[in-house]
C-alpha cells in the first residue's frame, strides 16, 4: 500500500494542472483515490465526486425521463487515461459492463502516445431528415416544383429553430430523390441542417413535420414518414493512427510479424461479412461506452455506423490497416458520428453534465473525434490481440474475477480465486466454488495455527 501511496504522489506531480492525461498506475489505485486524482485534471466538488461514486441519476429524475419508471439501472463507470488526440490530452469516461474495454483503450492510448500519433477530423455537424411523399402523379415535375420553392421552404424550416440559426446552424439545403419501392415511385425530400453542438434529431424532425403539409400541397401527394436519417453520412469523422511496428512484438511474434498478422486479420474482415460484423463490434466497444456516459443516443450511433459499413452493397469493416512506406502500421477509419453536447439527455442528466466537464470537449465535433478515435484504438487492440496471443487469455483473467465474485469470493479472495482459475485455464462457477472453499479452509487453518 505504501508503494501505491508513493505512486499516487508521483502521479500528482505528473498530472499537475491537469494538462497531461498520462496517469501512470491509475488502474492500481483504490476507486476513491482515482476520484481524488481526477481533481488534478478537473476541479470536482465533493458532491460531484459523491455523485459519480454513488448516484448520478435519481429515481425522481428517471421518473420524468421515461414512462413507467421503477428505478435506475447501474453500469460500471470508468475512465480511460493516457489519450492524446490531435496533440491534445483527453481522459475518456466509459460506461460499460464488458471488462477489458477501458484497459484496452488506456493501454493502446499509451502505446500510441509513446510510439506513434493519433489524429481525427470531423466534418461540419450536418444532419438531415427525410419526408416521404407518395401518390405523386409526376415525380420529376414534383421534384422540380420542390426545388423551385427551396428558398421559401428553407425559410419556414429555419423559423422553427431561431436559436440554432443564431448560432450559425439551421436548414441549409433541400435535396430531392426519386426512388423505386415495393409500392412504386416515391419522392423523398432531404432537409439538410447544420445542427452545431446538438445531436440534432429533434431539430430536423420538427422541420420535417412542419414542411410536410407544404410539400404535400406542392406535389399534390401524401406525406408519410417525416424523420431524421440515422445514416448521417454528411456528419463524418476520419481518424488515423500511426505506430512504429517494433512496439507490437507480443506472444513470441516480432513487431514486424505482428503487424503483418494484423493486416491479414483486416483482409479477412474486408473479404467476409461474418468477420466484418465482429471487427466492427470491436470498434463499437470503444464508442458506445462514451456515448452512454455522455448521454448520447448509442442506438443511433450503431445504426449509422453499420449502415455506413454496408454502403458499397457488401457489409465491410469500417476501419482498415496497412503499412506505410516507412514501415509504420497505419490504421484508418471513416464513420458517421452524430453526437451532441447540448440538448436532450446531456442537459438533464447530472452525471452526464459532470462527465462532459471532465472530458473538456468544447463542441460536438471534438466529442465525435474523440469517440471515433476511441473506436479505432479499441478495434486495433482487439485485432492485435487476436492476431497474436488470442483473445481468451486476457478476457479470461478479467472474466474469472466476475465468476469468482459470483461464486461468493470478495476482495483479495476474489483475485486469488480468479488467478488460480486463469492459471488452470478453467474459468467455471463450480471450479470457483471449489477453489474458494479450499482457500477458506486453508486460511482458517493458518489462523488456528497462529493462535496455538
Ligand atoms: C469482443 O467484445 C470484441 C472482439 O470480438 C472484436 C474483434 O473480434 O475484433 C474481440
Amino acid at each position: 500500500m505504501e508503494d501505491e501511496v508513493k505512486k499516487l504522489t508521483d502521479v500528482k506531480k505528473l498530472s499537475v494542472n491537469g494538462k497531461s492525461s498520462r496517469f501512470p498506475g491509475f488502474y492500481k489505485l483504490d476507486l476513491s483515490y482515482r476520484l481524488d486524482l481526477l481533481e488534478q485534471w478537473y476541479p470536482l466538488t465533493t458532491n460531484e465526486k459523491w455523485m459519480l461514486k454513488r448516484e448520478t441519476l435519481t429515481p425522481e429524475l428517471a421518473d420524468i425521463m421515461v414512462e413507467n419508471a421503477i428505478g435506475v439501472f447501474g453500469l460500471p463507470l470508468g475512465i480511460a487515461v493516457n489519450l492524446k488526440l490531435n496533440n491534445k490530452d483527453y481522459i475518456v469516461p466509459m460506461a460499460v459492463e464488458e471488462s477489458s474495454v477501458i484497459a484496452a483503450l488506456s493501454n493502446s492510448a499509451r502505446l500510441i502516445r509513446d510510439h506513434g500519433k493519433l489524429t481525427a477530423k470531423a466534418t461540419d455537424p450536418i444532419m438531415f431528415s427525410q419526408v416521404q411523399l407518395v401518390n405523386v402523379k409526376d415525380p420529376e415535375k414534383a421534384k422540380n416544383r420542390i426545388l423551385r420553392k427551396k428558398k421559401d421552404l428553407l425559410r419556414v424550416a429555419n423559423e422553427q429553430d431561431p436559436v440554432l440559426v443564431k448560432l450559425g446552424g439551421g436548414a441549409k439545403d433541400i435535396e430531392v430523390r426519386i426512388i423505386d419501392s415495393l409500392s412504386g415511385p416515391m419522392v423523398i425530400v432531404h432537409i439538410i441542417v447544420d445542427c452545431r453542438d446538438a445531436m440534432g434529431a429533434n431539430a430536423v424532425n420538427t422541420m420535417a413535420e412542419t414542411l410536410a403539409p407544404l410539400l404535400e400541397e406542392l406535389v399534390k401527394g401524401e406525406a408519410i414518414c417525416k424523420i431524421v436519417s440515422n445514416l448521417s453520412d454528411r456528419r463524418l469523422v476520419r481518424v488515423k493512427m500511426e505506430l512504429e511496428v517494433d512496439c507490437l512484438a507480443r506472444a513470441g511474434f516480432s513487431g514486424e510479424e505482428a503487424a503483418e498478422r494484423i493486416i491479414k486479420a483486416y483482409h479477412f474482415a474486408d473479404a467476409d461479412p461474418y468477420r466484418a460484423a465482429t471487427h466492427n463490434k470491436g470498434v463499437m466497444n470503444g464508442i458506445d461506452p462514451i456515448l452512454i456516459a455522455t448521454g448520447n443516443d448509442w442506438r443511433a450511433g450503431e445504426a449509422g455506423v453499420h449502415a455506413y459499413a454496408a454502403r458499397s452493397g457488401q457489409y465491410k469493416p469500417v476501419s482498415k490497416f496497412y503499412r506505410e512506406k516507412s514501415g509504420k502500421l497505419i490504421g484508418e477509419m471513416e464513420i458517421p458520428m452524430a453526437l451532441g453536447i447540448v440538448g436532450g439527455v446531456t442537459s438533464i442528466h447530472p452525471g452526464v453534465k459532470i462527465l462532459l466537464k471532465l472530458m473538456k470537449v468544447k463542441n460536438s465535433k471534438q466529442l465525435s473525434e474523440l469517440a471515433a478515435a476511441a473506436g479505432l484504438l479499441q478495434n486495433f487492440t482487439a485485432v492485435w490481440t487476436l492476431a497474436t496471443e488470442g483473445i481468451q487469455k486476457g478476457h479470461m483473467t478479467l472474466h474469472a474475477r466476475n465468476v469468482a465474485v459470483f461464486a461468493g469470493a470478495i476482495g483479495e479472495m476474489a483475485v486469488k480465486v480468479a488467478n488460480q482459475m486463469a492459471h488452470e485455464g478453467r474459468v467455471r462457477y463450480d471450479r470457483a466454488k471449489q477453489i474458494l472453499k479450499h482457500l477458506l479452509v486453508r486460511e482458517t487453518q493458518e489462523e488456528e495455527n497462529k493462535d496455538k
